[in-house]
């Protein structure tokens, strides 16, 4: 969905960003596009398929002259030892942990600008999502 560079820089919610499942809150105006999901089946992981969806989506920013950023769930954080969110995105930007989510979404070009504590029900990850921008 596109939303205004006012509304990507504010970093709230899902919810609040999104306005639902429906995606109420698409601006067709805005500048940003903001990255809502992207699944590849469990049985074609690891071949290359995300790399490709991603290769897409930046074009498609690049052609339209918008930006690119996500906010990216944490699903390792509850089986690590660390108590805070924050702490376990930089040690996956690091490189020390491998995050089943945020480890691939670096790979493929996400830049690491900080948590959203509060993202969204969301246990294994601490209610947390980690906010991603691409150089697009
Ligand atoms: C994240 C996901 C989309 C990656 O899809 P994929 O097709 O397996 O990814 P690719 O094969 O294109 O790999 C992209 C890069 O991430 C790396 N990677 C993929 N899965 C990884 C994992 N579990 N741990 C570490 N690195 C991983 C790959 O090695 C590759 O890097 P490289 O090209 O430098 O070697 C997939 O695991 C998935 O659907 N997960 C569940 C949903 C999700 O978390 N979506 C993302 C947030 S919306």
């Amino acid at each position: 969905m596109l939303v205004t560079e006012e509304v990507w820089h504010a970093h709230l919610d899902w919810q609040t960003t999104t306005g639902g499942l429906s995606l109420p809150n698409h601006n067709p105006q805005g500048y940003v596009m903001y990255g809502i999901d992207i699944s590849v089946h469990p049985n074609f992981r690891g071949q290359g398929i995300a790399r490709l969806l991603y290769e897409k989506r930046l074009q498609y920013c690049r052609d339209r002259k918008v930006q690119y950023g996500t906010v990216c769930r944490l699903p390792g954080f509850i089986h690590s030892k660390l108590d805070d969110p924050l702490q376990y995105a930089l040690a996956v930007v690091g490189n020390i942990v491998t995050d089943p989510t945020l480890t691939p979404l670096i790979k493929l070009g996400g830049v690491f600008q900080g948590i959203i504590p509060e993202y969204m029900d969301d246990q294994e990850s601490g209610n947390a999502g980690a906010i991603l921008e691409w150089q697009v």
